[in-house]
């Protein structure tokens, strides 16, 4: 018999979440949005697609200092800075930035993958040496795996990333610590489980909830389009699977990525989904719908920092469930308002 005055709450504590993978822009967008991350996540592996991108040992560090700056007073949050790999960067100032912690991993943007790539690499022959390098001292190497070959379909672009690209990279430098950032295929969450050492993978909110129905059923939905771009259901599955699995090589990095709203509602829009708002509340969701909360944990808490060498986080965050949970649809913004991924259903896991 159902009564009504015995509502079952639910808690669940964990260490405190790190995010893998996040964008966190600069000046007024950065003022924005940052504090969305810093009240759940205690650290963040940020990206360095900026214009003009951060390369140098250097301009990382001046970019982490806006980030401090840009900190609300109360927030307890590191950003953990990465390098974007161009054909000119040296190795030199790539060792030297890891050796003093300035930078924790570099980034690999194919050239023309994706939102501010045009500086990424062209010939992989050009930046071995710095790969070389990194793979002496056990720096990550963060990868945006897809190609750029314009005969290469769209849905396609990362299984053939796999094959011809990271395959062959990751035979020539052997010692390579590589994440292949934002798996969106089967075929990711295979090469990586066929790995024998030293490859990870994030895994985003997004493309656990969305597939390209998503994008395209129905209209255009401009926030649901980002790169990579969500693939089939069974993919989503695979993903879904993947994560909540337990195993260690799989940790979250939302991808969360901020646009205004005018750059993505528009006739040629940005790629990008701005998740940081509800992103443990949506994970708790999927863990929970797929009876595998026990192991939300390891994919936002431990398996991230294990691969990175770094400590786990002291604190906790409890997470409570209950009613709907009250979140903005739009983040207001010095740069405009930027939409919140809206998952389609209600979220009922509240962060405490
Ligand atoms: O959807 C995406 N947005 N994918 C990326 O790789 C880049 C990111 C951005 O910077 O907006
Ligand atoms: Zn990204």
């Amino acid at each position: 018999m159902c009564n009504a005055s015995v509502i079952m709450t639910q808690t669940l504590t964990l260490r405190r979440p790190d995010d893998w993978h996040l964008h966190l822009r600069d000046g007024a967008m950065l003022e924005g949005i940052l504090p969305e991350s810093a009240r759940h996540f205690a650290r963040a592996i940020v990206m360095p697609n900026l214009v003009p991108p951060v390369v140098t040992a250097a301009q990382a560090a001046a970019y982490r200092d806006r980030i401090l700056k840009a900190l609300p007073a109360s927030a307890d949050f590191t950003p953990l800075m990465t390098l974007y790999l161009t054909e000119e960067t040296d190795p030199e100032d790539v060792t030297a930035a890891f050796a003093n912690g300035i930078a924790h991993a570099v980034k690999l943007y194919p050239a023309g993958a994706t939102t501010n790539s045009a500086s990424g690499v062209r010939d992989f022959d050009r930046v071995r040496p710095v790969l070389e390098a990194m793979a002496e001292i056990g720096m990550p190497l963060c990868v945006h795996g897809e190609v750029t070959d314009p005969s290469v379909d769209i849905f396609d672009r990362e299984a053939v990333f796999i094959d011809r690209v990271l395959e062959p990279l990751r035979r020539a430098i052997p010692g390579l610590k590589v994440v292949m950032e934002h798996i969106t295929t089967q075929e990711g969450v295979a090469y990586v489980r066929s790995a024998e050492a030293g490859l990870g993978a994030t895994i985003t909110t997004h493309h656990l909830i969305i597939n390209r129905n998503h994008i395209l059923v129905g209209g255009i939905h401009p926030h649901y389009y980002c790169l990579p771009v969500a693939k089939r259901e069974l993919h989503r599955l695979a993903l879904r699977e993947a994560a909540t699995s337990g195993d260690a090589r799989f940790f979250l990095g939302t991808d969360s990525a901020p646009h205004a709203d005018a750059a993505k509602e528009s006739a040629c829009g940005c790629a990008g989904c701005f998740t940081a708002t509800n992103t443990l509340s949506i994970l708790a969701h999927v863990f929970d719908e797929m009876g595998r909360l026990d192991r939300l944990e390891g994919f936002t808490s431990l398996h991230g920092p294990a691969f990175y060498g770094l400590p786990p986080n002291d604190a906790r965050i409890t997470l409570r469930k209950g009613d709907p949970v009250a979140y903005p649809a739009k983040i207001e913004t010095g740069a405009g308002p930027v939409t919140v991924f809206d998952p389609g259903f209600p979220l009922h896991w509240h962060i405490e």
